[in-house]
């Protein structure tokens, strides 16, 4: 999410950081930052905003040959200056920057404050630069104490560290955060991503999990966090800087639906107490009693969102035994809503800047209601406007289109239902335990959804002149039929419509005819028979049938033309499993009709206007 770039040369390190830092912006900034070293000794400018902004800051020849920058997308605490990478320790003699999330923070920092550390952000990152301090004061090498650091986190790195008392060397570190070095003639980079590195040299070499490296101007050696060396041959990069921005992928649309084993492996990050069968946020420690007691929770939303909001509602209402009402934001701050003692209000949106939600929850909050997010960009407005609230991790989102904010928005509603049921003793410590660990086992099964590609894309490939589409679903998966209508619309201009599968025969059916193909979401749960009758009757009309299925049984293979199987799970977390499909199939019609799929005409990403 966050961006890094090293550099170590006989150059001005500071013009080749901030021109990498600028490549780097299109993943997501809200601040930026750079820590050159020279004459023995480590200066560092940062501010909150874009690359820009840095570089006016920084302006100028600098001596440093040597230096880390980084542009951050926030996880913990506010974008702004302090809390901008790179981090130092007690000493300003050691550096870092660092993508990724340390999951044992907070024990981390007690300890080390105890041990006399001052402490300066809210960061996460600023935990290891201490943490590296304590073992360079008994080690006097930074590799080693880099190396020792990191047996003592938890979490996800892709870091790089320097030291004033090793000024010719950059140690970096990398788990489950990608990390290159490029490999030059008298010098050496290190990024997050090839677009930093590709106008000095096309020779790179990638660090794997657990591995940590050594730079200097001539060398890199590598090594496993054991301490046994590594020897890797150096690969030549062909592709173009776009091709590097969207992953490899076509579409920054695809890219997104394919991040999301490990984006919502994010939303859980650190959030599940496995033995307990509960789950904890942060943002929401000093309101969990508060929440627990809530009498109703009215939740507002809008798009993608408000789809998430709905499948909320089902969740909550099934295990936390809480009365939920959803409303579109625009609807609700219009309608001169009742708002009672003892109401949660919870605004979801993924960019935080959504006028209609944002003048919603401030209606909410005009009536004395408390108001609490779910958001993905840190520090947005309505993170910041809100009472408390979770970050849902997803990363910065570029595809018009909503993806991997949706599936994270239902992973973290997945949470706070968890919280919720479990402190009211609506749900037992074992049904806890089971959701917590079917909750682990989700990224694998999004995976293997997205092995299957081929035959959603062949599917596309045969309806891809369809004028109109039906998509119905019951229960959980009724606003999953909502949203995989949605993304048709948005991205390939079909018209689509999603319905409550039973609501068929209320109207819908008077439209089926061998041209109107019907998708349904049946899964193995307890409306499985009846979603089957509604297959009948579309099969009935001539109507072409897909269904999104567990394990489809003999009853269902004779009676549809296209079964897309996805992994069994509980049936509150099946909507993170069924959109997938979904996402596909509407991103595979609209690459085949010819349609802009980043950026669908007359749509916004982010609607700040009424
Ligand atoms: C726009 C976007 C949708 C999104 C909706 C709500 O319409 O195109 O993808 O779902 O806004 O946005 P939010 O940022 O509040 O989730």
């Amino acid at each position: 999410m966050c961006g890094i770039v090293g550099y170590i040369g006989d150059k001005d390190a500071c013009e080749i950081l901030v021109e990498g830092l600028k490549r780097l912006e299109y993943r997501g900034y809200d601040s930026a930052g750079v820590a050159l070293l020279a004459d023995s000794r480590i200066d560092v400018m940062k501010t909150p905003g874009k690359v820009a902004r840095l570089e006016k800051m920084v302006s100028g020849p600098r001596p440093a040959k040597v230096g880390i920058g980084h542009t951050r997308w926030a996880t913990h605490g506010e974008p702004n200056t302090v809390n901008a990478h790179p981090h130092t320790d007690c000493t300003g003699k050691i550096a870092i920057i660092h993508n990724g999330i340390i999951e044992n923070h907070s024990a981390l920092k007690t300890k080390l404050i105890s041990l006399g550390h001052k402490f300066r952000s809210q960061t996460d990152t600023e935990v290891i630069a201490h943490l590296i301090e304590e073992f360079y004061s008994r080690t006097s090498n930074l590799e080693v104490a880099v190396r020792l650091a990191l047996k003592d986190v938890d979490g996800t790195f892709g870091l790089v560290v320097m030291s004033a008392s090793e000024p010719d060397i950059l140690v970096a570190a990398r788990r489950g955060s990608p990390l290159l070095i490029g490999l030059g003639d008298s010098e050496n980079l290190i990024a997050s991503d090839a677009s930093a590195l590709i106008r000095h040299t096309r020779d790179v070499i990638y660090l794997h999990d657990n591995e940590i490296a050594v730079i200097s101007r001539k060398n890199v050696s590598l090594k496993n966090l054991d301490d046994e060396a590594i020897e890797r041959e150096a690969e030549h990069l062909t592709f173009d800087l776009e091709q590097i921005e969207k992953g490899g992928f076509d579409h920054f649309m695809l890219k997104e639906i394919n991040e999301q084993p490990e984006t919502v492996l994010n939303a859980f990050r650190g959030r599940l107490i496995d033995d307990e069968g509960i789950s904890k946020m942060g943002g929401l420690r000093d309101v969990e009693d508060k929440i627990a007691n809530a009498k109703r929770f009215v939740i507002l939303a809008c798009g993608t969102s408000w789809h998430a909001a709905l499948v909320g509602k089902y969740i909550l209402e099934q295990y936390a035994k809480i009365p939920v009402e959803v409303d579109y934001a625009s609807e609700f701050r219009y309608r001169n809503p009742v708002l009672l003692d003892g109401d949660i209000v919870w605004a979801i949106s993924q960019s935080g800047e959504t006028l209609d939600t944002l003048a919603a929850l401030r209606e909410a909050r005009g009536k004395g209601a408390p108001v609490y997010g779910i958001v993905n960009v840190v520090g947005s407005t309505i993170a910041r406007e809100t009472d408390a609230g979770v970050y849902i991790h997803a990363g910065p989102e570029i595809g018009v289109a909503s993806t991997k904010a949706f599936t994270s928005q239902l992973a973290v509603l997945n949470l706070i239902n968890l919280l919720v049921a479990r402190k009211r003793k609506t749900i037992s410590l074992e049904q806890g335990r089971e959701i917590v660990a079917e909750m682990h086992r989700l990224p694998e099964k999004i995976q293997k959804i997205l092995d299957q590609t081929d035959q959603i894309e062949a599917i596309a490939e045969e309806f891809k002149e369809s004028r109109n589409f039906l998509y119905l679903g019951r229960g959980v998966n009724f606003p999953v039929a909502l949203e995989g209508a949605l993304k048709l619309k948005e991205i390939s201009y079909i018209h689509a419509e999603g319905y409550p599968a039973a609501e068929m025969k209320h109207g819908p059916i008077a439209l089926i005819d061998e041209n109107m193909p019907a998708v349904f979401i049946a899964l193995g749960d307890s409306t499985y028979d009846k979603i089957l009758s509604n297959i009948q009757e579309v099969r009935a009309r001539k109507g072409n049938v897909i269904v999104i299925a567990n394990e489809a049984d003999g009853r269902l293979r004779e009676l549809a033309k296209h079964i897309i199987e996805i992994p069994k799970t509980l049936d509150i977390l099946s909507p993170i499993l069924s959109v997938i499909p979904l996402q596909l199939l509407s991103y595979y019609m609209a690459v085949k009709r010819g349609c802009n799929v980043d950026q669908p005409r007359n749509l916004a990403k982010s609607v700040t206007v009424e």
